[in-house]
């Protein structure tokens, strides 16, 4: 059966030890943080071991997108660091998703330790329907595709390609997790995460969020990874908004 919903803590701070105190505040009911790039750029692998030294769970968000040989070398290292999660962008293209995924095997193998989950970042939420037709990117007929949208069109063929190219799952806007799945179901039977960011519990801020979601619509149209930061990482009581938010995805769990 498919593991329940979880929720990743987003630390973007470039600051190693605010990052460790908000995490110490949080666990053990939250486990898993996101460090990003700059947290990653600030304090590099360290930030990973003190966070492995806490006992937590790391999805290590660096996007990375080069040619297949530099993440295949990246990815080796990454996949020694032990961490549980690592973001690749699919439009590095097939061999590199392929060689993202061989290094992450190799790395991690070297090390004794797991293999972290490999999701592909397909269009980043920056960017809109406007934006890709600049970047040359046409609108596909409604004889090329059923799907309604640009972006929707081309995070599913992403996805698509993430999945072949082996990886775990991809990172989207709740707007898309139910397109993608059903894309991904008529291609594969095999598990496919969704991780999704835009997550504002009822009655909070967007912040610069455009595509927001609740943490229950996101856990019931399918996200496997709720990605949440401000409305933890800024509250008042951190601790208890993220409570609050594990009730939330969880009132979309059937049972
Ligand atoms: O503070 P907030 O909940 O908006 O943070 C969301 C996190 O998810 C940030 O770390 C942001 O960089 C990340 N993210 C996103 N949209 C994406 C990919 C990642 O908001 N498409």
């Amino acid at each position: 059966m498919a593991e329940s919903p979880q929720l990743i803590v987003a630390l973007d701070t470039p600051e190693l030890d605010e990052a460790l105190a908000l995490a110490d505040r949080l666990l053990p009911e939250i486990n898993y943080f996101k460090l990003g790039l700059s947290l990653f750029c600030a304090a590099g692998p360290q930030a990973i071991t003190e966070f492995k030294h806490l006992g937590a769970k790391v999805f290590l968000d660096l996007k990375l997108h080069d040619i297949p040989a530099q993440v295949a070398g990246a990815c080796r290292v990454i996949g020694a660091y032990g961490v549980d999660m690592v973001t690749v962008h699919t439009l590095g293209g097939v061999e590199m998703m392929r060689a993202a995924k061989q290094g992450l095997t190799d790395g991690a193998k070297e090390a004794s330790l797991e293999i972290p989950v490999a999701v592909g970042v397909t269009v980043l939420t920056s960017l809109g329907a406007q934006d890709l037709r600049d970047l040359g990117i046409k609108e596909p007929s409604k004889e090329e595709t059923r799907i309604t949208g640009q972006v929707s069109w081309l995070v599913s063929k992403l996805a698509v390609l993430a999945e072949g190219a082996g990886l775990d799952g991809v990172v989207s806007s709740a707007r898309e997790i139910r397109t993608i799945k059903s894309e991904i179901q008529e291609v594969t039977d095999r598990e496919f995460s969704i991780v999704t960011p835009g997550i504002r519990p009822l009655g909070s801020s967007a912040d610069d969020q455009k595509r927001i979601t609740t943490p229950e619509r996101a856990v019931r149209d399918g996200a496997n990874y709720l990605v949440v930061g401000r409305p933890i990482t800024s509250a008042d009581k951190p601790k208890e908004a993220a409570l609050k938010i594990l009730e939330e995805m969880s009132k979309a769990i059937p049972g």
